[in-house]
């Protein structure tokens, strides 16, 4: 069966659509009579079509001429794979709720209650002590709750500390650059040495010199490349090491001899609440911060110091600014669970066996790699997937987004998986999370439906 317009390669083509009901009509060009399904969002606009499982139709509405993109096959792509993950939820963050996970388990006495009541404060203390066992940290370490999630740890650590020597920026993605760009442009820092590489690859750590100030990110959550150990960094080091690790602390051993400054937070690994972030700090850090003072003003919420002293409540549960009580009570079940599992190493290993599955699945797959081509860098959380068949890659970078795109569309429309599209700056792909709160049965289970949602779109 040949589309007299389309022709039987699938393509991605852009045609003006008929205006008229959408039910009972008839292809413009092929005249075949269409029963159609028509979905509608909240806003009442047809957001997706389908008839007779060979044409798929993404239509947006919201343009008075509505436009249509057709991805026309002769044959039904594939069978429709029988088993769904019994929790589509895949996304990088907020990431899923860790197993058993209930609202209502929730304790809320401490809503509505001042932070600063001892109760409560307790409570934002035990988040730390607890984080600290089940993470390892040493006891010589401090580890504070602060605002703006991990952004706002990571921008106040650096506010805090950086401009006293020389800075070694390491970037391979998007958030290592996002921390280069306010390091030059923000900070105005022109002593910087920037290391860096492109989606999928890591930059030269041997090159690194740690006698100077060395930013980067542990897990690079928007190419799936991490640094695989520490060893790079000096145990004699002069200057700091600031480590974003936010979508690996609680999935992956994390040095903290070679860490003066990490930063994660809340709504990564451990599936809780947005907003909140962590910071810990080796005591060299502390020193810094008792020794020096930036050449810039500190906003309220990223003072760490007071008269030239730590502020030490802050790492005690007396939090800055006033932090969500729920947020903190989910991230205390959240802790309850990681311990109940078995702590950090299940959680660890519990990432690596999500990743697992989707090594297998790569493995026999004819069109999808991983965009870390290294097995020892890449991440067991934010896995991310390139699509190397020529059909996709021939094609240009907006039909490819568009390909990607149509994927996530349809898993999403089959409650099979949400936000596992690559993030908006990496090259076009997937993204999947595999962290703690995962269940690799899940996994399994989506495996087969991303080569039904590519042979969809493929046609
Ligand atoms: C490596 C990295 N850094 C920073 C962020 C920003 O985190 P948040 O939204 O918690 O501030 C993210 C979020 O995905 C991240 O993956």
């Amino acid at each position: 069966m040949t589309h007299p317009t389309l022709g039987l390669r699938p393509k991605f083509s852009t045609l003006s659509l008929f205006s008229h009901r959408w039910s009972d009509t008839r292809c413009p060009y092929c005249e075949r009579r269409l029963s159609i399904l028509v979905s509608y969002d909240s806003c009442n606009r047809a957001v997706f079509a389908s008839f007779q499982a060979t044409i798929v139709f993404p239509i947006d509405f919201g343009i008075a001429k509505a436009q249509i993109a057709i991805f026309f096959s002769g044959a039904h792509p594939m069978t429709t794979p029988q088993e769904k993950p019994a929790n589509p939820k895949f996304s990088s963050g907020p990431t899923t709720k860790f197993p058993g996970w209930s609202l209502e388990s929730l304790s809320t006495e401490s809503l509505g209650r001042s932070h600063r009541a001892s109760a409560e404060k307790a409570k934002l203390n035990k988040v730390i002590a607890d984080s600290k066992t089940l993470l390892g940290i040493p006891d010589d370490y401090v580890v504070g709750i602060v605002p703006g999630s991990d952004t706002g740890a990571f921008e106040l650590a650096m506010w805090n500390l950086l401009g006293e020597r020389a800075v070694e920026i390491l970037s391979w993605e998007s958030f290592g650059e996002g921390w280069l760009s306010d390091i030059k442009n923000q900070l105005g820092l022109k002593n910087i040495t920037s290391f860096a590489a492109d989606y999928g690859q890591l930059p030269d750590l041997a090159k690194v010199d740690c006698n100077n100030d060395v930013v980067f990110t542990w897990n690079g959550t928007t190419s799936g490349v991490r640094v695989p150990n520490g060893d790079w960094i000096s145990d004699n080091r002069q200057g700091l090491t600031l480590c974003d690790a936010t979508s690996a602390v609680f999935a992956m051993e994390m040095p903290w001899q070679k860490l003066d400054v990490t930063t994660w937070s809340w709504q990564k690994v451990l599936g809780g609440e947005g907003g909140h972030g962590m910071i810990a700090l080796s005591p060299r850090a502390v020193e810094r911060l008792e020794t020096y003072t930036p050449a810039w003003p500190l906003p309220k919420i990223f003072r760490l110091t007071k008269a030239g002293k730590l502020i030490g409540g802050i790492f005690k549960g007396a939090t800055i600014n006033t932090p969500s009580m729920l947020a903190v009570e989910d991230q205390l079940a959240a802790l309850v669970w990681a311990d109940t599992i078995g702590g950090l190493g299940s959680l660890i290993d519990r990432s690596q066996k999500n990743l697992a599955v989707i090594e297998q699945f790569v493995e026999s797959s004819d069109w999808l790699a991983f965009l870390c081509e290294e097995p020892t860098l890449r991440s067991s959380t934010s896995i991310c997937l390139k699509i190397n068949d020529p059909w996709f890659t021939d094609a240009t970078d907006d039909d490819q987004r568009n390909v990607v795109k149509q994927m996530g569309d349809l898993l999403a429309e089959e409650n099979v998986a949400y936000d596992i599209g690559g993030y908006r700056d990496a090259p076009p792909g997937l993204r999947i999370w595999g962290g703690a709160t995962v269940e690799a049965t899940d996994l399994q289970a989506l495996m087969p439906w991303l080569d039904w949602a590519y042979a969809s779109v493929k046609g």
